[in-house]
């Protein structure tokens, strides 16, 4: 299992949570997520970050145990969304002298979620450093990676970075998954809508020599730092990783469009394209959504209903626009019976978007799906294909 104490100075002390049914009330985390949460052992001890109130308990036993009996100077909050800071009044409370050292904007906003809190409160600017005896924290202002209170710490002796949600992931340390695996589906939905924000942070730890990255989710990042730092840099300019590859997503009432659905990806297959697939009504939406800014290209079918979108594409829709996908290329098939509608507000939803080449000609499907239809498919997949 992935060893995640940076040496014996700089412990682990974060929590896996594998009950958990949905991460922020809207994510499937079939594998879990870890609150990652760390403490530095010097002459002075500060402790990174705390963990959702949903593992306070574990988390203060592991610190605890960490800690031999010392008291902690600092609490580090690094970022004050609740997956985080859920911890801080529980450890508040057993140390009130332990002073709280955090951006402006985190001092500023942690009384909203601890009223009462009695600790001293530090509030640091971007450099300012924190010595801790040989070990020694510099803070780096990360705004809106993911929320505008963020701030990431690199600890020069080890050459850590304690890089906050950035570089995080889902999945339990204990499932041992790549960090690949769900990094994807962790970034494009969590930090994906601010790419320029990511991309100020990446300019700013170019600078720095890094060891380690020690993220808040998922596994301590040691070798080939280049190979993370460089899929934040793609992902982050909204470059997708396969400009060739198609995503073909559908929301089908009855299976009409469905069919549709299956058909257009047999055609893409049989002409070599890479497909990637998606069934709106029934998959993990955010997986689709981390495939989207994957594919450079995407074909959306959808039924009509109630005159209009049927929901799930219209979630859908919505959710890539809230993540701020764009620069893609997009060919849209409708279904409809009697008044076709759907194409319509699916363009409307799509124009809305930055840089996306969208198909002036819509295939309109009535029902079942036909001989004509096939050809008409045909002609979409060698258009799309030649773009
Ligand atoms: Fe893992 Fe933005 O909290």
């Amino acid at each position: 299992m992935t060893d995640m104490h940076l040496s014996d100075a700089i412990r682990y002390v974060g929590a896996d949570d594998t009950d958990i049914d949905l991460f922020e009330s809207q994510y499937p985390v079939p594998n879990g997520v870890s609150y990652n949460s760390y403490v530095i052992l010097d002459e002075k001890v500060a402790v990174m970050d705390t963990v959702d109130r949903r593992r306070t308990g574990e988390w203060l036993e592991k610190l605890e145990a960490v800690l031999a009996g010392r008291k902690p100077d600092y609490l580090v909050i690094q970022h004050l969304e609740p997956d985080h800071a859920g911890s801080i009044g529980a450890l508040a409370e057993r140390y009130p002298d332990m002073e709280l050292v955090a951006s402006a904007k985190a001092v500023q906003m942690l009384p909203k979620f601890y009223p009462a809190c009695p600790n001293p409160t530090r509030a640091v600017k971007e450099g300012d450093a924190l010595p801790l005896g040989k070990h020694s924290l510099t803070f780096v202002m990360a705004p809106m990676v993911h929320w505008p209170e963020v701030m990431v710490s690199y600890e020069s002796a080890e050459k850590v970075l304690f890089s906050a949600d950035g570089f995080g992931t889902f999945g339990a340390i204990a499932k041992d998954r790549p960090w690949i695996e769900e990094a994807g589906r962790y970034y494009f939905n969590i930090v994906g809508k601010y790419g320029a924000q990511v991309q100020a942070l990446l300019k700013k730890a170019a600078g720095l020599d890094i060891a380690a990255i020690a993220p808040l989710h998922g596994p301590v990042l040691r070798e080939d730092l280049g190979f993370y730092l460089g899929k934040y840099d793609q992902w982050s300019r909204y470059e997708p990783e396969e400009k060739d590859a198609v995503l073909v997503a559908h929301a089908s009432i009855h299976g009409n469009t469905a069919r549709a659905a299956a058909l257009l990806t047999e055609i893409l297959e049989s002409r070599g394209a890479k497909v990637k697939t998606a069934d709106l009504c029934r998959c993990d939406q955010a997986e689709a959504v981390a495939d989207a800014f994957h594919c450079g290209k995407a074909v959306f079918l959808s039924s009509t209903y109630d005159g209009g979108l049927f929901p799930p594409m219209e979630h859908f829709l919505l959710h890539l626009r809230d993540k701020t996908w764009r620069s893609r290329t997009v060919a849209l098939v409708e279904n409809g019976s009697w008044a076709p509608a759907a194409a319509c507000r699916m363009r409307t939803i799509l124009e809305g978007m930055r840089d996306i080449a969208l198909f002036d000609e819509v295939h309109t499907i009535q029902g079942a799906v036909k001989e004509a239809d096939r050809a008409a498919l045909e002609k979409l997949a060698d258009e799309l294909l030649a773009k």
